[in-house]
C-alpha cells in the first residue's frame, strides 16, 4: 500500500524572490486556476485562505466566470485566455479546473512551461495521455497532483487507519454508492463523472492492483450511461462494487467495507457518526460435506470512531504545497490519476459490451 496523506504543517515554503507585490507573501508558491466554473471556486477559496499560497490568476472562457472571481477576489489577475497563465513567468502552479477533455492539453503546456500542475479528476481522457504527463513531469523534475478529493477526507483517511492498524481483518469486500438525481453532465456519463471518487477511495483502501473489471449500466436521456453497476476484481477473493447513478429519487453516498474482523459502514451524508464500525461477522466450522457446515454468527459492539472535519480540500492543498516545496510525489500523484483513468476505460469498455469481463 502507498503512504497515506499527511496533514503537513506549511510554515516553511520555498523560495525567497525579489519584486513581489507588496502585501503578498514573498516566499508564497504562486498558483494560477484555469477553470472558474462549479468546482473552480471552491479550489480558489481554499487556496486563498491558506499559508504559503498565493492565488496570481483566474482564467475562464466565461466572462461571467470571471465577474464572479472578480467580484470575491479583487486584487487578482483575471484572463479569458489560459496561455496567460500556463505561460506566464510569475506563476508556479497550474490548477486545471476544466472538464476533463480539455486537461490533458493544459497539464501538457503547464509541464512544459515548467509549472506543477494539479489536474480534476479524471486525471485525463485516456490511459495514454496520462502516461504522456507522467513521462513529462518526472523529465522536466515537476509535480502532479490528480484531485482525488475524497482521499483527503477524514473517514477515508480514518477507514485507511482502521484497515492499516488490522482493526478491520483481511478485507473482504468494498460496496459504494453514490447516487443521486443529477447532475447530469454534457461531456461524460456517470461514470467517468461521479465513479472516480469511489475507485480512487477502493485503490487507496485495498492498495492492491486489480485483476479485471465488469460493468453494466443504461443511458435513459442521450447516449451516455447514467447509471452503472461497475465490479472490480482483486486478487486474494476481494471485489469491489460500485452503483453510480445520476437517475435516483433520493441521494445516498454509502460505502460498506466488509473484513474478516470488522465491518464498516461509511455514511458521507451522516452530520455526526459518519463511520460505524460493527464487530459483525460469519464463522464457519465445517465438517465434511455440505450439511454439515456449522455456520456461526457474531455480533458484537457498534462503535463509531471521531473523524476529523477539516474540509478535504483544504488538507489536500496544504499537503500539495508541502509536497512542492520537498520536492516530493504526493500520494494522489500522476500515477494515481492513471490506476484510476485505467479503469475507467476498462468499466466503458466492459459497460458497452454489456458486462463483459475485461482482464487488466
Ligand atoms: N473533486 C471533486 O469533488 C469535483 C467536483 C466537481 C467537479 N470536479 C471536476 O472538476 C472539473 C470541472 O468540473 P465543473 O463541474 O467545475 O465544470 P464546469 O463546466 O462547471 O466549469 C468548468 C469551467 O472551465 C471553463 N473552461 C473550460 N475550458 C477552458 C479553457 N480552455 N480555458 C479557460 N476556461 C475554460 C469553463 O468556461 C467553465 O466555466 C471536471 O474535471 C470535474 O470532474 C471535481
Amino acid at each position: 500500500m502507498s503512504s497515506g496523506p499527511s496533514t503537513p504543517d506549511n510554515s516553511s515554503t520555498a523560495v525567497e524572490r525579489p519584486g513581489s507585490r507588496p502585501g503578498t507573501d514573498p516566499n508564497a508558491v504562486r498558483v494560477g486556476i484555469i477553470g472558474y466554473g462549479y468546482w473552480g471556486p471552491n479550489i480558489v477559496r481554499n487556496l486563498s485562505a491558506l499559508d504559503g499560497w498565493h492565488v496570481a490568476a483566474v482564467c475562464d472562457q466565461k466572462p461571467t466566470a470571471l465577474a464572479r472571481a472578480g467580484k470575491m477576489y479583487p486584487g487578482v489577475q483575471l484572463t479569458a485566455d489560459a496561455a496567460d497563465v500556463l505561460k506566464s513567468p510569475d506563476i508556479d502552479v497550474v490548477a486545471v479546473i476544466t472538464p476533463v477533455w480539455t486537461h490533458f492539453d493544459l497539464a501538457k503546456t503547464g509541464l512544459e512551461n515548467g509549472k506543477h500542475v494539479f489536474v480534476e479528476k479524471p486525471f485525463t481522457s485516456t490511459a495514454a495521455q496520462a502516461e504522456q504527463l507522467i513521462e513529462l513531469a518526472a523529465r522536466k523534475n515537476l509535480q502532479i497532483m490528480v484531485d482525488h478529493t475524497f482521499l483527503f477526507n477524514g473517514a477515508v483517511r480514518k477507514i485507511r487507519e482502521l484497515v492499516d492498524n488490522g482493526t478491520v481483518g483481511p478485507l473482504y469486500y468494498f460496496d459504494s454508492t453514490r447516487v443521486n438525481l443529477g447532475l447530469f453532465q454534457h461531456d461524460v456519463s456517470v461514470v467517468w463523472d461521479l465513479a472516480p471518487h469511489d475507485l480512487s477511495v477502493m485503490d487507496h483502501i485495498i492498495g492492491q492492483k486489480p485483476e479485471a473489471v465488469v460493468a453494466t449500466g443504461g443511458n435513459h436521456l442521450n447516449e451516455l450511461a447514467d447509471m452503472a453497476f461497475i465490479t472490480v476484481y482483486f486478487p486474494g477473493n476481494v471485489t469491489a462494487h460500485i452503483n453510480v447513478n445520476w437517475l435516483s429519487p433520493v441521494k445516498i453516498r454509502t460505502t460498506l467495507i466488509g473484513g474478516r474482523d470488522k465491518m464498516l459502514v461509511w455514511n458521507d451524508l451522516e452530520p455526526d457518526e459518519k463511520i460505524r464500525v460493527y464487530d459483525r461477522g460469519v464463522e464457519i466450522a465445517s465438517g465434511q460435506g455440505l450439511y454439515d457446515l456449522l455456520v456461526s454468527y457474531r455480533s458484537g459492539d457498534v462503535w463509531s470512531p471521531k473523524v476529523d472535519a477539516t474540509e478535504a480540500l483544504r488538507t489536500e492543498l496544504k499537503y500539495f504545497l508541502d509536497c512542492i516545496v520537498r520536492g516530493q510525489a504526493p500520494t494522489n500523484d500522476g500515477a494515481s490519476g492513471l490506476r484510476i483513468v485505467r479503469l475507467l476505460e476498462a468499466a466503458e469498455q466492459s459497460l458497452k459490451a454489456r458486462g463483459k469481463l475485461i482482464e487488466l
